[in-house]
Order: C-alpha cells, then sequence, then structure tokens
C-alpha cells in the first residue's frame, strides 16, 4: 500500500480548539476505511513550534530536537479537552523580509518526507502557509484567531472560547463594580478586528463597548456614562478593543518591538479611558486588561466541535487532493476558499449593520431597515 505522511502544525497566537483540530486531523487520516478505500495509508506527522519547527536545521541552537514526532490516536485521545497547542507555537515567519529561511523550510520538508501540510493558524501563519503552496508544498489551512478577523470564513477557532472568558470575567466584574458604584473598562484583544469586544460585550450586556472600526469621542462616552447615572445606574461596564481609538489619535502600542511579521503590540487603550473618564465625570473607575487570559482555558463545546469539523475536512481536501485551500465555515457550512481569499484582507465588524455609533453598542434593530 501507498505510504504518505501529513505534516501538521499551529503557527501564531494559541487558542482554544487547536487540540481538537490536530486530534481530527490524526483520527481522520489514521482512519482505517480511509486506507481501504484509497489504497493509501497515511501517517500524521506533528510539527513542533510552528514554522519555527520547520526552519532550524537539528541540533541548532536554543530549540531541542525533535521538532517533529509522529502521531497516534492513541496519544491525541483526550487533546479535545485541552486549551492551548499540545505542539507548541511560534510567531515565526519564514518570509521575514530581514531573514529569509523558506528554503530551509521547504528543505526540511523534504527531509521529513512530508508529502502534505495541514497549516492551523491566521493571517500570518496562512499567508506563509500560501506562499510555500505557491512554491508547491501541498498544503491546506484551518482558521484560528481569537480575533475572528481573517476573510473567507465566518468562524476562526478559539473565537466562542474566547467571548465566553469575557463574558465569564464582566460577570465577575459585575458584583464589585456595583457594590463600590465604579466604572469598569474591560479591555480585550482583537487587534485591528472589534469582534472580540462587540460579541463580548454583548453577550455580557456592557454598557459601552468601543471597536476599532469606529473611533470614538471622549465627550460622547462621558455624556453617556452621565445619562446612564442620571437614570439612577449604580455601576457601568465599558469594553474597549485594544485596537479602538479616539477620533483623530492614533492606537495605543505597548512599549515592546515589533514582531516578524510587523505587528506592533497593542495596548493600553483600556486605561487611557479610565483615567480619562475619572477625570471629567469624578466617578471612581478602574480598568482591566482581559490579555492572554482570552487565550486560555478549557475549548468551549463550540470549539472542540469546530475544530473536529475544521480536523476532518483538511484531510477530505488532502485526499482529494486539493491544495491551497483554506477549510472554512459559511452560512452555517463547512466549506473550502482558496487561502488568498483567506488572507487578502481583513474581516472587520460592519460599523453600519452591526454597530449602533450613537449608543457606541451592539445594533438595535436586526430585521429594521
Ligand atoms: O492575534 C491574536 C492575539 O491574541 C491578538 O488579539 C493580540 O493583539 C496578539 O495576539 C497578542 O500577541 P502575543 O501573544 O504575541 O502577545
Amino acid at each position: 500500500m501507498e505510504r504518505k505522511r501529513v505534516g501538521v502544525l499551529t503557527g501564531g497566537g494559541d487558542c482554544a480548539g487547536l487540540n481538537s483540530a490536530i486530534k481530527w486531523v490524526v483520527k481522520t487520516a489514521l482512519d482505517d476505511r480511509l486506507q481501504r478505500v484509497r489504497k493509501i495509508q497515511y501517517e500524521v506527522i506533528g510539527i513542533h513550534d510552528g514554522w519555527r519547527g520547520l526552519v532550524q536545521p537539528e541540533g541548532d541552537e536554543d530549540l531541542p530536537a525533535p521538532r517533529i514526532e509522529p502521531l497516534t490516536e492513541e496519544m491525541v485521545r483526550t487533546w479535545d479537552r485541552y486549551g492551548g497547542t499540545n505542539l507548541g507555537t511560534s510567531r515565526t515567519n519564514p518570509y521575514d523580509p530581514k531573514k529569509n529561511r523558506s528554503k530551509v523550510v521547504l528543505e526540511n520538508i523534504e527531509r521529513y518526507h512530508l508529502d502534505f501540510l495541514v497549516a492551523i493558524g491566521g493571517e500570518d501563519t496562512l499567508g506563509v502557509g500560501h506562499k510555500l503552496f505557491l512554491e508547491g508544498v501541498k498544503l491546506v489551512g484551518i482558521p484560528k484567531t481569537i480575533d475572528k478577523d481573517l476573510s473567507g470564513t465566518d468562524y476562526t477557532l478559539g473565537f466562542e472560547t474566547a467571548v465566553n472568558v469575557i463574558t465569564e470575567e464582566i460577570d465577575r466584574l459585575r458584583t464589585t463594580a456595583g457594590s463600590h458604584r465604579r466604572i469598569f473598562v474591560v479591555e480585550t484583544m482583537g487587534r485591528h478586528a472589534g469582534w472580540l469586544a462587540l460579541e463580548g460585550g454583548e453577550s455580557s450586556g456592557a454598557y459601552i463597548i468601543l471597536i476599532p472600526e469606529y473611533d470614538f469621542s471622549m465627550d460622547r462616552i462621558n455624556t453617556l456614562v452621565s445619562e446612564g447615572r442620571k437614570k439612577g445606574t449604580r455601576y457601568d461596564i465599558v469594553v474597549v478593543a485594544e485596537g479602538a481609538k479616539p477620533t483623530g489619535s492614533s492606537e495605543i502600542f505597548k512599549e515592546e518591538g515589533i514582531d516578524s511579521f510587523g505587528h506592533k503590540a497593542l495596548g493600553g487603550v483600556g486605561e487611557f479611558l479610565a483615567r480619562e473618564i475619572s477625570q471629567s465625570t469624578k466617578i471612581e473607575t478602574r480598568s482591566i486588561s482581559l490579555s492572554h487570559l482570552q487565550r486560555g482555558g478549557t475549548p468551549c463545546a463550540y470549539d472542540r466541535r469546530m475544530g473536529r469539523y475544521f480536523g476532518i475536512a483538511a484531510v477530505d481536501l488532502i485526499v482529494k487532493e486539493d491544495f491551497g485551500k483554506m477549510v472554512s465555515y459559511r452560512n452555517g457550512q463547512i466549506t473550502s476558499v482558496p487561502l488568498q481569499e483567506a488572507i487578502g484582507r481583513l474581516n472587520l465588524v460592519n460599523v453600519r449593520t452591526q454597530y449602533d455609533t450613537e449608543r457606541y453598542n451592539g445594533r438595535r434593530t436586526i430585521l429594521g431597515s
């Protein structure tokens, strides 16, 4: 029987649902019914630490060998219950303009006899995947990112678990905020996309939600807060996406530098807002950044299930030899799109249909005009 090797890796920020996707790539590829029908015996090789696992020659510097390991059904049996990625991840960019190591990746793909690759990632990891596909690698992608900012799919792994974290943490803040009559500004992740703030804010019933897609006015926020207090509210929850900014200003960044994909680390808008609100309204205002808590924890049922479907669909694409595609969830169906379509542009909140620019909150009409 013909034998083929499928390499699988996770790249970029970790999130819930990755281990489920890996598990289902393994279980589907190793299913003996597939072998009987296709007369191909697949082997699945886990690649450690994303593209980093393929850029360094073995034995080199600080990443201990081995960088690959065969995955068996028995090994991955319980993986879907756990957050993070059991294969490890990195933000390594083999096409970093400062140090292009894509040739080494291609050499290692040969060296490890990887016939096919499954790359599980967001725009950066899948962007690399697309370039490798153009260089002849038989690759398929699985979308993941808590930011939900990939095009070509209505869902990216990790998003729902992150929204659950935001909701649960805000539930906790409500009791302390109410007891002290305080305002709490909660900063979410999301980079340039407002999905986490918007859907996390909607799930938790936040009073104000600020997203990168719509610049906010400090005066408007202060007016909304004062109006709320006049109506008798004891406390307020303001959710702000890390990429949101006041009109006329730029985004707020943490001091750390820039990664090999050219991203600067966002962070600090929550603190800025809390200071501004308390100075203007004289209401005690605190801020909290949920930061990496949003990427952690047990995957919710939805991420386990979507990881399963995406993992199965990725192997389906390999079996059909339909490469250069990303599995996707579109209009209630699992399908696939060309990688090019997924990475070409970011999927952002449509302010006109999904945001209330007057109340700074989720839309208040859904079926209206
Ligand atoms: O892309 C996922 C994400 O969590 C963003 O929301 C956030 O800006 C970034 O990654 C943080 O990256 P790191 O884990 O490298 O600090």
